[in-house]
């Protein structure tokens, strides 16, 4: 056997035992990389004579040309090798039940935020925001509660340090979204229909108070907007919140420095074995604050009282969410407890809707 076919025999040989994309590439360049042996071979063409070069020229090319092509397919096999054991090791047993996945869910607040926004919208109401951090001015001047207003201390006000040399009057964290409807009317200056829903601070804590908690602001003012129309507003929000057929809420006068009347609103209701029912019973418990918009608030922002009325109202979001899904304490609302919202949160991607059932019990 000659030289040059003992070595294809044994580049055969290698080609056939590697067993893998490495091994393989190794045997390539020891045979064709630039100091391979074939490759080396076939520098030694420059040395020969002409007769010897057109003799060994073709037989060396013939040689490269099987070793490249045996490559080749060796390297086709060893991936088709490579994907069948794959395929064999990385299974999937479609019989079985899958694993659980530990998926997030709404916290209360926002569950009740979306069924009062859904509840709202359908009657025409619009959603408005404002800022958490607000100026004395809209927390409390523009809603008829000036400086010297007892009124301001009963809402236990955090208030936002200033610069040392400013003397204007301190930011607040605002202790009720009532400033927004400022913010409202100020830019409409006339008929709207709105509900600000959102954060509000006060400086309390029990088990019914947090220094942070949520209150959604009802606003609607037009030329005869009557404290009727305040009721029935109520009434039907109450009936879609609480998913019941009839409510009997109870107004009690009241006094907001904002509203002129103002009333306390109570709603008819029992408790059996700790169970709170809503709309019927001998009960009754106080769930928001409202009244006729006072013509100075209307002033402040421009609107004019003589031409235009309307009503306000303030519920808690919290606290009818802790009547609606029997929730008793407060603090463990804002605790951050992964168990309490496991057991107390909503699935992430239902939104309430009113045709489609609020709350989906
Ligand atoms: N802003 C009042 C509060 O936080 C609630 C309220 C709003 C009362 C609107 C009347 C009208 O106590």
């Amino acid at each position: 056997m000659n030289e040059i076919s003992a070595l294809r025999e044994r580049y055969l040989v290698l080609i056939k035992s590697a067993q893998t994309d490495n091994a393989l590439e190794a045997v390539r360049v020891r045979a064709l990389g630039k100091k391979g042996e074939i490759a080396l071979k076939m520098r030694e063409l420059g040395g020969m004579t002409a007769e010897q070069r057109q003799v060994q020229g073709p037989i060396l090319n013939a040689l490269k040309e099987d070793v490249n092509n045996l490559i080749k397919s060796r390297k086709h096999q060893i991936e088709e090798q490579e994907l069948n054991e794959r395929i064999s090791l990385e299974w999937v047993d479609l019989s079985r039940s899958p694993r659980v996945s530990n998926e997030g869910s709404l916290h209360p607040v926002s569950q009740v935020t979306e069924e009062v926004i859904a509840i709202f919208s359908s009657m025409g109401f619009q959603v408005a925001d404002g800022p958490q951090i607000e100026s004395d001015y809209y927390n409390f001047d523009a809603l008829n509660i000036p400086p010297e207003h007892p009124a301001r201390q009963e809402f236990d006000t955090f208030y936002v340090c200033g610069d040392e040399n400013d003397h204007s009057p301190l930011n607040v964290l605002r202790t009720h979204t009532s400033p927004v409807q400022i913010r409202y009317m100020e830019q409409v200056k006339g008929p709207c229909r709105i509900i600000a829903p959102g954060r509000v601070f006060r400086s309390d804590y029990d088990q019914t108070h947090t220094p942070m908690f949520h209150q959604v602001e009802g606003l609607a003012i037009d030329r005869d907007v009557s404290m009727a129309n305040l009721k029935w507003v109520l009434e039907e929000f109450c009936k879609a919140f609480f998913e019941v057929e009839t409510v009997q809420l109870r107004f009690r006068s009241s006094h907001f420095p904002f509203t002129e009347p103002s009333a306390e609103v109570d709603i008819r209701c029992s408790w059996n074995d700790n169970q709170l029912k809503i709309g019927e019973g001998d009960d009754w418990m106080e769930i928001l604050g409202s009244g006729m918009v006072h013509p100075k608030v209307l002033d402040a922002v421009g609107v004019n009282a003589e031409e235009y009325q309307g009503f306000a109202f303030g519920v808690g979001i919290d606290r009818i969410a802790m009547l609606k899904y029997g929730i008793p304490d407060l603090r463990s609302f804002f605790e951050s407890d992964v168990r309490w919202l496991k057991h107390f949160g909503f699935e992430g991607n239902d939104y309430p809707a009113l045709h489609s059932g609020l709350s989906k019990f």
